[in-house]
């Protein structure tokens, strides 16, 4: 098999990868090593930045989004007992967010590829990278119990923390910069409407905890007597700080409200709604840069160059800033045969990439409780928060950051 690009991993790096090198008239060839069912239900984020919003659309992969993504102007901060609206527009000349899940957008993605893009081989796990120092590299994969190679000018790792393609970079010329934290997140998703009409995040002396949310799904009654009327469900997403080492399966339903309406409390009677917990799972929380992001011909974009612990929400939007720059540097490489661009990609992503590290770190470390947090460091925290409630500056500071930084 033989392609121009050589994609590893069908995450929202790779499939939005795919839809821009399409859209820019070079072919490349998409290898997944799970099936398309779990590629399509694995629970991610789902904030998505002004400038992914963009992105997205201009790829023509927005109209379900805009159809059923919720904008969202603003986020609420919550602590001791109080709370603080953010306000995005107003400052940061109008910018905002869209609450829509990554899952949707792998699923629009993966539409639009079997439509009108290249091949996208899911069940084929990609075993190796070869020959990334030189001309011609090749991915060795597996796929329908046969191995076989892809050849490709370029090959790009777009597979995850875990996946092959940073394993093909030279250690010698690896440098990593790591941070694991002493706490993970309990996330659930519920089929309640969510208790406040924008994200809140919420300090507390027990832990953090993020009421967010999924856009209503609308679901007809099957019956078959009467015309079946469409009926709108609510789905909250909503999020506790555990311990690192937590198993989902430790806390019941029962608890896991309890803790979420010690944790939301406020002063003035606001109150959390329960409701049916359909889905339940612990997320890891790591800072991780993989430096350089290109080797050769090889590049790595999204969380197999970097992971950002998901306080910030920045994920998914750091994979779209790294593709929508590499794909950028293939078309002007292919329009005029300089590849000043694909020379440039690890320092132009890297510049983006640590800003939201940076972020990421700084929301974490303010409204998480480490377990040998001091009394003085809980005091310090909540001194950051009065000063964002307090500071125009400080608030526009952490507003122009949660909304995202414009692509270079
Ligand atoms: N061969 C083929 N595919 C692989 C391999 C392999 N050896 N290893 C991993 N993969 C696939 C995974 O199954 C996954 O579908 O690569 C894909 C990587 O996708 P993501 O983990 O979603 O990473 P990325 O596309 O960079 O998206 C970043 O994902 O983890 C979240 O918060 C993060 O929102 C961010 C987003
Ligand atoms: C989510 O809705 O899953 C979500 C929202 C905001 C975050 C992290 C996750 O910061």
């Amino acid at each position: 098999m033989r392609t121009t690009v050589g994609i590893i991993g069908a995450g929202p790096a790779g499939l939005l990868l795919a839809r821009l090198l399409h859209t820019a008239g070079i072919d490349s060839v998409v290898l997944e090593s799970r099936d398309r069912a779990y590629v399509e239900q694995r629970q991610r984020a789902g904030i998505l930045e002004q400038g992914t919003v963009d992105v997205l659309r201009a790829a023509g992969a927005g109209e379900r989004m805009d159809r059923e993504g919720l904008r969202h102007d603003g986020i609420e901060l919550r602590f001791a007992k109080r709370r603080h609206r953010v306000d995005f527009p107003a400052l940061t000349g109008g910018r905002s967010v869209m609450v829509y899940a990554q899952t949707e957008v792998c699923k629009d993605l993966i539409a639009l590829q079997s439509k009108e893009g290249g091949p996208l081989l899911f069940e084929a796990e990609a075993l190796a990278v070869e020959g990334a120092d030189g001309d011609r590299p090749r991915v060795r994969f597996r796929h329908e119990g046969r191995e076989d190679v892809l050849e490709c000018d370029y090959v790009v790792g777009c597979d995850g923390f875990w996946g092959v393609g940073r394993k093909a970079v030279p250690v010698s010329l690896s440098r990593v910069f790591e941070r694991t934290y002493p706490y993970a997140w309990l996330g659930i998703l519920a089929d309640v409407a969510p208790s406040h009409d924008e994200l809140v995040y919420a300090r507390h002396d027990r832990g953090f905890a993020l009421l967010s949310m999924r856009p209503p799904v609308t679901r007809h009654h099957p019956s078959e007597e009467v015309a079946s009327l469409p009926v709108e469900s609510f789905v909250s997403r909503l999020y506790l700080q555990v311990p690192a080492d937590t198993r989902a399966e430790e806390w019941s339903d029962e608890d896991i409200w309890d803790e979420l309406e010690r944790r939301f409390e406020t002063a003035d009677g606001w109150r959390l709604e329960r409701g049916p917990i359909t889905q339940k799972s612990v997320t890891p929380m790591r800072s991780y840069v993989h430096e350089p992001m290109r080797y050769g011909r090889l590049f790595l974009a999204g969380d197999a160059a970097h992971i950002v612990p998901p306080t910030g929400a920045k994920g998914l939007n750091l994979a779209v800033g790294d593709v929508v720059t590499l794909a950028r540097a293939l078309a002007h490489e292919k329009e005029t045969g300089s590849p000043e661009l694909l020379d440039a990609y690890s320092a132009t992503c890297l510049r983006r990439v640590w800003q939201a590290e940076r972020f990421s770190y700084d929301m974490t470390a303010l409204l998480h409780r480490a377990p040998d947090a001091t009394p003085f460091d809980d005091r310090l925290r909540l001194a950051r928060l009065e000063r964002i409630a307090a500071s125009r500056a400080a608030e526009t500071d952490l507003a122009e950051a949660y909304t995202g930084f414009p692509f270079e």
